[in-house]
């Protein structure tokens, strides 16, 4: 047995004990929680839970509606005015958004996915392009790239499920016009390495902040770092109007492209007072209009941004401390856990078969636990793997060479090695001091049992 060893056993020994007592006093305030310090034997085994029903969270913006966002929807009735128009509520939550993430400019668009769509617009990506994107991200991400007929090439993520700053450079070719920094689930990516390497390679940087609106690093809110970011409003999402997104840029040419895109390629009386007529031609592209309804709603929970990402932080910095003193833990890392939005905290079990052991356990104590969600590992997804699309002549995937790129589990091992490690508890806006108490003392119940077996 090694000294790291015999410690390690020494400590559990304490700490078992400490963590018991401390379960203790916590169920001791609680009257309808049971205690994990009476029934050391985990639930999945037949002991008491820690709670007797699941914590876990809902959609967080919602649950911050109430009559703010009414009266702003009952402006919009009133006004017969539903379509976006220079006085109202769209142009309204631009200039709101812009100026609390600290971005020039705030472009309100349908979806997360539409505003992905303005932002390749945005940046001319196009055939015989190249734009990289993590292995671990959203299906739109890719889409958009394909669709504007460029190719999408992969990095691995770190442990903080972002991309690696240190993967990007060895994909980079003459061809690469951008790179995709999404900050998933809450988790802000480590923005000076990655505009390090693109600034050296003279590359676009795509801010993807659909999963931490609200989220910062070192001080600036996510979206107003890179060159352009999107966000998404959609449910699952930090402020939510069911659907909606946005485009933000501190650059005019950016901004003004994105406006043409996402409005048959003209610039319109509702952006007189930004960028008037615009200098830029029009050009072939959509309708991603927002409404003047789901900016009314947007309006309401740009309000509420602060309250539902501090107390998301609070609570999960209550529950890193809580566990800090645990043998040989580790946690996911941050690109800067101070900006992090805290929505799960997620420990590394070494191995799927044990983080799925650890998932089973403590959700049996009655609390929310899950592996990395919200986010596809995109190259093993069989219409990528398969390089499905509407066209089977695409060209995208040949190289000007014809050389066709690989997709599938050999592009991305250690994005799905890290993917299959970590395991997490899922943190509320809303949680009490008591539901806190509860997931520190499920999570040491469970650690504690998972390391003396
Ligand atoms: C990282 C990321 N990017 C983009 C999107 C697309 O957003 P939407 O669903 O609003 O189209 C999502 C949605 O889940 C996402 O998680």
């Amino acid at each position: 047995m090694t000294n790291r060893t015999t410690n390690r056993r020494e400590f559990i020994e304490t700490v078992g004990a400490v963590g018991a007592t401390s379960a203790l006093l916590v169920n001791g305030r609680a009257s309808g929680s049971t205690s994990a310090a009476s029934s050391p034997q985990l639930a999945i085994d037949g002991g008491t839970p820690v709670r007797s029903g699941m914590l876990g969270s809902g959609p967080y913006g919602t649950m911050f509606y109430d009559e703010v966002e009414q009266q702003e929807l009952m402006d919009v009735l009133r006004s017969r005015s539903p379509f976006r128009h220079s006085r109202g509520k769209v142009v309204q939550f631009e200039r709101e958004y812009a100026t609390h993430i600290g971005a020039k400019f705030a472009l309100a668009v349908t979806s997360g996915t539409t505003a992905l769509y303005a932002a390749m617009a945005a940046l001319e990506v196009g055939p015989g392009d190249e734009v990289i994107l993590p292995a671990w991200n959203w299906y739109a991400d890719y889409d958009v790239i394909v669709l504007a007929g460029a190719l999408p090439v992969f990095a691995e993520i770190d442990d903080s499920f972002n991309i690696d700053p240190a993967d990007i450079e060895r994909h980079i070719t003459p061809r690469t016009k951008a790179i995709i920094a999404a900050h998933l689930e809450g988790c802000p990516c480590d923005m000076d390495a990655i505009m390090a390497v693109a600034r050296k390679h003279n590359l676009r940087v795509l801010e993807d902040c659909a999963q931490c609106a609200g989220g910062q690093y070192k001080g600036k809110y996510v979206g107003a770092i890179g060159d352009i970011g999107i966000n998404s409003f959609q449910l699952s999402k930090t402020i939510t109007s069911g659907e909606g997104g946005a485009v933000t840029t501190n650059d005019p040419a950016l901004y003004e492209r994105a406006v043409r895109f996402h409005d048959v390629g003209i610039t319109g009386r509702a952006f007189n007072d930004v960028i008037g007529s615009g200098v830029l031609a029009g050009f072939a592209s959509c309708n991603f209009r927002m409404n003047e309804f789901t900016a009314a709603v947007l309006c309401g929970q740009l309000r509420k941004l602060e309250t539902i990402c501090s107390s998301l932080r609070a609570n999960a910095k209550k529950v890193r401390e809580g566990i800090a003193d645990l043998p040989d833990l580790k946690l996911r890392r941050s690109g800067d856990i101070e900006g992090d939005l805290g929505m799960r905290v997620f420990l590394d079990w070494g191995n799927r078969e044990r983080r799925d052991r650890f998932l089973r356990a403590v959700r049996a104590e009655g609390i929310s636990a899950n592996g990395p969600a919200g986010s596809v590992i995109l190259p093993v997804s069989s219409r990528i793997a398969n390089k499905s699309t509407i066209h089977p002549d695409w060209p995208t995937f040949n190289t000007p060479e014809g050389k066709s790129i690989r997709y599938g589990a050999e592009c991305c091992p250690r994005t799905i090695d890290i993917i299959n490690r970590y395991g997490g508890v899922t943190i509320g806006p809303g949680y009490t001091e008591q539901d806190v108490a509860d997931v520190i003392a499920a999570i040491r119940k469970v650690y504690l049992a998972m390391h003396t077996t």
